[in-house]
């Protein structure tokens, strides 16, 4: 398959841009319809609709690749099914079946193979899934009706400069509660992150990490991206939480570490006052891929991990392990890539 769209894709940050086919589906009546695409950009909602006063919706965020021959692979569509089933139990909506998310997924990036960035510019074909409560309401209760939609867009990196060291300050504020909706994809998260995320950019950081909200001294994540680290004595490390989102770039990562790398692996808690033991650390994330961190300021004190300008060198090969899989250079363990037909 070859591009007939006209992009410069080796330029492309992350950013909207309206693509050829999408994919709506309708809950009414206690079930979804079939689907469809459409070239329509716009959704047609009631005032009323719950998504928009309560925050009754969820989202996941997915890539397509073009490999060196010219296939395209959509990586772990089930894990991200998985975690959108969870995100709808916890905002008390209806589940989309595994198969039905997986099956919309390859319906968009079929619909719009055109627009899967050649292999050998970086970029790649991000996909959206949402699903919003819709429909006439106003008291605090769920939705009656509900959308599935599917949208996708060419994407490069999301942090500015990509794979160069990012500069991270540490949030006062929370993106989450314990025991709220953090460890769920849904929009209330990312309006709690605004606010936090603009001071920090006003302060020259790339984005501010958030503490374990219960105590303020562990690590929990980046607003868009979870956090790992490399140990002095090459352990990757990465924070448990039930507050955090469970990201499938972290799980794939702890797998590529073990399996690929021969390292050893942990989830634990990272305090943040003991970073020492950290020679290198990363956001990891689907937008943001690996982004190597290259320093993070708590109280006014700059800790410098491996470099302000190069990335260390775990980084770099789990990062080329990582792509590599994605990008169909590196054999993949079994199920994590999906051949769009
Ligand atoms: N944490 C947050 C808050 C995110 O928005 C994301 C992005 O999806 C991640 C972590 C990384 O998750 P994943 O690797 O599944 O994309
Ligand atoms: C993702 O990586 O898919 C995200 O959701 C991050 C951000 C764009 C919200």
């Amino acid at each position: 398959m070859k591009n007939t769209v006209n992009i410069e894709w080796d330029k492309l940050g992350f950013s909207y841009i309206k693509t050829d086919y999408r994919y709506v589906s309708y809950w009414k009546e206690d079930s979804w319809d079939n689907g469809k695409l459409t070239s329509d950009n716009t959704l047609t909602i009631s005032e009323g609709s719950p998504c928009l006063h309560y925050g009754q919706q969820c989202f996941e965020g997915l890539k397509a690749y073009r490999t060196r021959e010219g296939k395209i692979l959509i990586f772990r569509p089930d894990q991200n099914a998985k975690r959108m089933i969870k995100s709808c139990q916890r905002l008390f909506m209806p589940e989309v079946p595994e198969a039905k998310f997986i099956d919309a997924c390859i319906q968009v990036v079929k619909a719009n193979a055109d627009w899967v960035p050649p292999y050998g510019t970086g970029a790649t074909l991000y996909l959206r899934p949402l699903v919003i409560g819709v429909g006439d309401n106003i008291g605090v209760s769920p939705a009656k009706e509900y959308i599935f939609t599917v949208f996708c867009i060419p994407v490069g990196p999301y942090f500015k400069g990509g794979m160069t060291p990012l500069n991270f300050s540490v949030s006062d504020y929370d993106r989450a509660a314990p025991k709220g909706t953090g460890a769920a994809k849904v929009g209330g998260n990312y309006a709690a992150s605004l606010y936090p995320h603009e001071l920090a950019r006003k302060e020259g950081y790339a984005d501010c990490i958030y503490l374990d909200p219960a105590t303020h001294t562990k690590i929990e994540e980046v607003g868009a991206a979870n956090f790992f680290g490399i140990t002095k004595d090459n352990k990757f490390v990465t924070p448990i939480s039930d507050s955090i989102l469970p990201s499938i770039t972290k799980y794939s990562l702890l797998y590529v570490a073990k399996e690929y790398l021969g390292m050893e692996t942990e989830e634990r808690d990272i305090y943040i006052d003991k970073l020492d033991e950290l020679v290198e650390a990363g956001a990891c994330g689907t937008a943001a891929v690996i982004s190597p961190i290259g320093s993070i300021t708590y109280k006014g004190k700059k800790h410098v991990f491996h470099s302000l300008t190069e990335v260390g060198p775990i980084t770099r090969k789990l990062y080329d392990t990582l792509v590599g899989i994605q990008f169909g250079d590196v054999k993949a363990p079994e199920g994590w890539m999906v051949e769009v037909k």
